[in-house]
């Protein structure tokens, strides 16, 4: 599938400027939104004469106008996740040559497989490098090897795709952020709520992990890549827990060769069309070259965090006043991908979705610092992440709260569709899990904290019965 089968087409990377949206010849060939390093970017496709016309507001200093010298064929963006310098120093931005140098490998291999590159075209590589800086790249490679771009990636960088054909700019209408606004304005302490969330069982965030990392040796789980069977093991296990909670549960493709998204709702018991939404991703990522991929702590942490609100709500016989979903994603390693598709159909289906929470890596402290919850310093929705910290404030005061330029788990993928949306993280600050990205992320580890999930998790539940209402049926 190509982009533009032209050569010759014209990328500007430029800072989010809500004011390049009233450019209808820009609004109309936009791509999306990146980060680089602590930058939101936009990406633009415009003609030349579209460029010319807006060239003085758009090109900044911070802006970047390339020129394709082949066919665009998908576009993978790729960056340093934000790391702490400490543990960025075990591996630093020369990883990103080798990266290349493998890129480079498997993209002309792919292309002798399948000679997809039209014959007047001068690329003989398979991949075109668009943009590149300190902390990020933006690169033209087949559709083949964008979907396993992760496995070649260094350590501490990550991928995203971007969309095949130019989207909507949405932003989160005012409307939508009423029921979290309301919320928040009128939020106290309720000792019943607190008594609920003081019930997750830590013992059983315990077994939960071990299952889907494979260290209680039942499970026989050693990666949940995306592609790899242990995934699947892991997509029927949760199906089956949440269901065991009373859930309705579905496993949804999404796209070929990957693992499902696990989808699960509790209907509202009165009359509501709002939705709300706490989700985790099951998938994991290992160290390069390995097999072991047991995502310990990225994202095994937030998955048992979720599972452990459905047990909660089943042993405390908890019924909701709007419809909960509780998702488990596949598909985030490889660019958010399964989130991606599930917003989008939620905004195709015009779905009342009031709140979107996303747990990601939750369960790893320093040893000198004490446990946390980090939010979403750019891509979020501000008001959402307010409620979070407010609702952590009185029900885990034990927890620092703070904000982590550590950014864009599967909520980027409903900020996207205007959905108010945030995420909930580990650290208050950028990443320092050594074991990020690691074959080596087993829950059975000095500083994997279960207090912390545990706090972290009574965050999420005390939220989710605030802002979706509930009774108590025993
Ligand atoms: C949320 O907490 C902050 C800090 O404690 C406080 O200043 C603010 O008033 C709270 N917001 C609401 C709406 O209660
Ligand atoms: C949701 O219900 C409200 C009434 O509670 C109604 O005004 C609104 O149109 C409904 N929205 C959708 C998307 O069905
Ligand atoms: C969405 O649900 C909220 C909470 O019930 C409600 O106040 C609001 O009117 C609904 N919005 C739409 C667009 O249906
Ligand atoms: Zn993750």
């Amino acid at each position: 599938m190509w982009l533009n089968s032209a050569p010759g087409a014209l990328l500007l990377v430029t800072p989010l400027t809500r004011s390049l949206f009233e450019h209808s010849c820009l609004a109309n060939n936009y791509y999306g939104q990146v980060l680089d390093g602590n930058q939101v970017k936009t990406v633009f496709i415009p003609s030349e004469a579209c460029f010319d016309a807006v060239a003085s507001e758009a090109f900044t200093d911070t802006a970047a106008l390339m020129q394709a010298s082949h066919p665009i064929q998908q576009l993978v963006w790729v960056e340093q996740a934000a790391v702490d310098p400490g543990l960025l120093e075990t591996a630093g931005y020369f990883e990103f040559d080798n990266f290349m140098d493998r890129l480079k490998t498997v993209a002309l291999a792919k292309r002798q497989q399948e000679p997809i590159i039209p014959p007047s075209s001068p690329m003989d590589t398979g991949y075109e490098v668009l943009y590149l800086s300190q902390t990020a790249a933006l690169l033209s490679v087949s559709s083949a090897t964008a979907m396993t771009i992760d496995t070649l990636l260094p350590r501490f960088w990550k991928s995203t795709l971007l969309p095949t054909s130019p989207v909507d700019f949405i932003e989160v209408p005012e409307e939508a952020l009423k029921h979290v606004k309301s919320v928040l304005a009128t939020l106290t302490f309720n000792p019943e709520v607190a008594s609920i969330v003081e019930s997750i069982s830590v013992p059983q965030l315990i077994n939960d992990i071990r299952f889907l990392t494979g260290e209680d040796e039942v499970s026989g789980i050693v990666s949940r890549h995306s592609f790899s069977e242990g995934s699947r093991v892991a997509a029927k296990w949760l199906k089956a827990r949440f269901e065991d909670t009373g859930a309705s549960c579905e496993l949804q493709p999404f796209l070929s060769g990957f693992t499902p998204n696990v989808v699960c709702s509790y209907p509202s018991a009165v009359e509501s069309n709002s939705t709300i939404i706490y989700s985790a991703h099951y998938d994991s990522r290992g160290s390069f070259g390995s097999v072991r991929a047991p995502g310990g702590d990225d994202d095994g942490s937030g998955t048992i965090a979720i599972l452990a609100l459905a047990r909660t709500i089943a042993r405390r016989g908890i019924k909701f006043h709007s419809n909960v979903q509780l998702v488990a994603f596949g598909g985030e390693e490889q660019g958010l991908l399964g989130s991606r598709a599930y917003a989008r159909k939620l905004r195709e289906a015009n779905t009342n979705v009031t709140l979107m929470i996303q747990a990601d890596m939750l369960g790893y402290h320093a040893q000198d610092e004490p446990p946390q919850i980090g939010l979403p310093a750019s891509i979020g929705t501000p008001e959402v992440a307010q409620l979070v910290a407010n609702i952590s404030t009185l029900y885990s005061p034990e927890l620092r709260v703070g904000y982590t330029a550590a950014c864009c788990s599967d909520h980027q993928s409903f900020h996207e569709q205007g959905f108010p949306a945030t995420q909930v993280f580990e650290r208050a600050g950028p990443i320092v899990d050594p074991m990020y990205h690691n074959s080596g992320d087993l829950s059975d580890r000095e500083g994997y904290d279960f207090g912390q999930i545990k706090s972290i998790a009574k965050v999420q539940l005390a939220s989710l019965l605030h802002t979706a209402g509930y009774e108590v049926s025993e």
